[in-house]
């Protein structure tokens, strides 16, 4: 049942209530959910709860759907991204009967008196009508990813480190049935068990190489701790795959999703321009790979700026590929060169990305009106190199953008 327009006006006119209050409802919120549904604690981000991130994606996925709710075409595009991740995570359809019922309780138990029942009534349609869209759109994923309907047991079968903060993880599944392909740039969860939380958890990983029937590849950076209040703990999963987890350990792999790829067999010629810094790098490589492995003749600039010359990632890979195929180049920022390393053959630029200093054409690929930008990064990175080619004329469209984290680019 759809919303009445009575209700269109409650939901908008309640926004900057819930907002004020929107902290103290997610904290009560999830410690209910949570402690009443202990299983629901290996699907949630235990380290972005207590940091409020996540959180404040689903407030912030609420607000916007409210500051929409009689134009709901303009959310698409956000939406189907949230589905992918919730996918990603075998978010099931009787979660949100759970979610749905906490929310609201919470709303109600925070906001008291001022939550009168037909505003309550109003929140609960809007929530269950952004809801059974998204339920919808998961079951067509859920769908597309065949007989792969849940977590799949993987073998590590390789662990190469690529820098001195990233380790590369060759995945072969349990079962010795073939993979399906995916495109570059998407990303797989992993799951496992985090012995100090005694229950699981799963991140979410780009695949850094080309697709292979017989394993897949990621690669992680080692994250520092993290400080929630008063305490810190290890980042859990990028440190308990680097330093815990050996060649032959299992982990739990979902199918991969996400909408940030580049489609190898598109009928588009527009170059494929991959901006990265730090381990943003890892779906620019499956895209590059693919692209190569395929022997695609698509022009591809691949720019890369990392810190310092020991976290550099993939660096000999990126030279011998823009040595052998004279329809690739590449640009890499290192703002710590160490000694031995050479400019123009390391690197090109002791710096920070800047746009500003590269070729515009070779580069940047301007003078190309169909070229496709890839950006993946920290936020600041992000937002910058994406304002940067606009103010070169690039349209807004032509800027794909992937997130290593939740939500807002904070
Ligand atoms: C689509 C996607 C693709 C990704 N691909 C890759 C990849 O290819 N390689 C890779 O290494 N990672 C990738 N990530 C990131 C990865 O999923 C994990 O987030 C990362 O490994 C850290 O997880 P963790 O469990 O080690 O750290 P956690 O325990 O989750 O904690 C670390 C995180 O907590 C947050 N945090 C820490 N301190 C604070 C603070 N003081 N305040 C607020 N927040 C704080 C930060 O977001 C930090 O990243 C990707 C993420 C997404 C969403
Ligand atoms: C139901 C209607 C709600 C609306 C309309 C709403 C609206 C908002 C908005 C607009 C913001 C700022 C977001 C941004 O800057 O991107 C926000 C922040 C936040 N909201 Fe809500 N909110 C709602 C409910 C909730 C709920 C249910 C929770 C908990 C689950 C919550 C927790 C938070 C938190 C923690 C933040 C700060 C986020 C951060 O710092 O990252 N809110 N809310
Ligand atoms: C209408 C209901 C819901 C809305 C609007 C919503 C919205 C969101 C948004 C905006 C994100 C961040 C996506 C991103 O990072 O790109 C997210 C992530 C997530 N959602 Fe939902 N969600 C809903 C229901 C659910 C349900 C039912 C579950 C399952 C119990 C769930 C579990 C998660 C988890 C685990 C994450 C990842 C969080 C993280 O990485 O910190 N969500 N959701």
């Amino acid at each position: 049942m759809s919303l009445t327009p009575d209700q269109v006006k409650l939901i908008k006119a309640t926004v900057p209530v819930l907002k004020e209050h929107g902290t103290a409802i997610t904290a009560h919120f999830y410690a209910v959910l949570l402690k009443e549904n202990p299983s629901l604690n290996g699907i949630f981000n235990q380290t972005n709860q207590k940091t409020g991130h996540q959180a404040g994606a689903l407030a912030g996925s609420l607000y916007a759907y409210a500051s929409h709710i009689d134009d709901l075409g303009v959310l698409s595009p956000a939406v189907e991204k949230i589905c992918h991740k919730h996918a990603s995570m075998y978010v099931r359809p009787e979660h949100y009967d759970v979610v749905g019922t906490y929310l609201l309780r919470a709303m109600g138990d925070v906001l008291g008196e001022a939550l009168t029942p037909e505003i309550l009534e109003a929140w609960g349609q809007a929530y269950w009508q952004l809801a059974n869209i998204m339920i919808k759109q998961e079951d067509s994923l859920y769908k597309s990813a065949g007989p792969w309907t849940s977590w799949r047991d993987f073998r590590i079968s390789k662990k190469i480190p690529e820098s001195s903060q990233t380790t590369s993880f060759y995945l072969s599944p349990v079962d010795g049935k073939p993979l399906p392909s995916y495109h570059p740039g998407q990303y797989i969860s992993v799951s496992t068990s985090v012995p100090s939380l005694h229950h699981d958890q799963n991140r979410q990983y780009s695949l850094s190489a080309a697709p292979s029937p017989d394993h897949y590849r990621i690669s992680v950076k080692r994250e520092s701790s993290v400080r929630t209040g008063d305490t810190t703990h290890p980042a859990y999963i990028s440190n308990i795959l680097h330093a815990d987890k050996k060649e032959g350990d299992i982990l739990q792999v979902s199918h991969p999703f996400g909408k940030f790829y580049a489609d190898s067999k598109e009928q588009n010629n527009g170059a494929l321009v991959l901006i990265s810094a730090g381990v943003g790098i890892t779906p620019m490589v499956s895209i590059l790979d693919t692209f190569v492995q395929e022997k695609q003749e698509r022009r591809i600039s691949f720019m890369h700026a990392t810190r310092s010359s020991d976290v550099q990632a993939f660096g000999s890979y990126i030279q011998d590929t823009t040595s052998t195929h004279p329809h690739i180049t590449s640009v890499i920022f290192n703002k710590h060169p160490a000694a031995d390393v050479k400019q123009d053959t390391d690197y090109n630029f002791a710096c920070r990305m800047d746009l500003d200093k590269v070729d515009k054409n070779k580069d940047l690929c301007l003078d190309d009106e169909e070229a496709v930008y890839y950006i993946c990064g920290p936020g600041g990175f992000m937002r910058d190199m994406g304002d940067r080619l606009k103010s070169f004329g690039v349209e807004e469209q032509r800027i794909k953008l992937e997130i290593f984290g939740t939500g807002n680019m904070s």
